[in-house]
């Protein structure tokens, strides 16, 4: 059996992207991803946690 390598990158000031499907685990429940891209939110602004969705151009996060 080939295991695959999980691709994340972290783009500056804003999201970390996974590429390919992943599996998440938020507060207890699992949740499979099957995209392409999943974009997972560091800076603590999201509304939809732990996803992004765009908030941290609004806030000015840096990082
Ligand atoms: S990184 Fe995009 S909303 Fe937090």
């Amino acid at each position: 059996m080939e295991q695959q390598t999980l691709q994340i990158e972290i783009l500056p000031n804003g999201p970390m992207v996974v590429y390919g499907s992943c599996t998440l685990k938020v507060s207890g429940e699992i949740q499979k991803i099957e995209k392409e891209k999943t974009f997972l939110c560091r800076c603590g602004a999201s509304e939809k946690k732990p996803f992004c969705d765009g908030s941290h151009k609004k806030i000015g996060f840096q990082g």
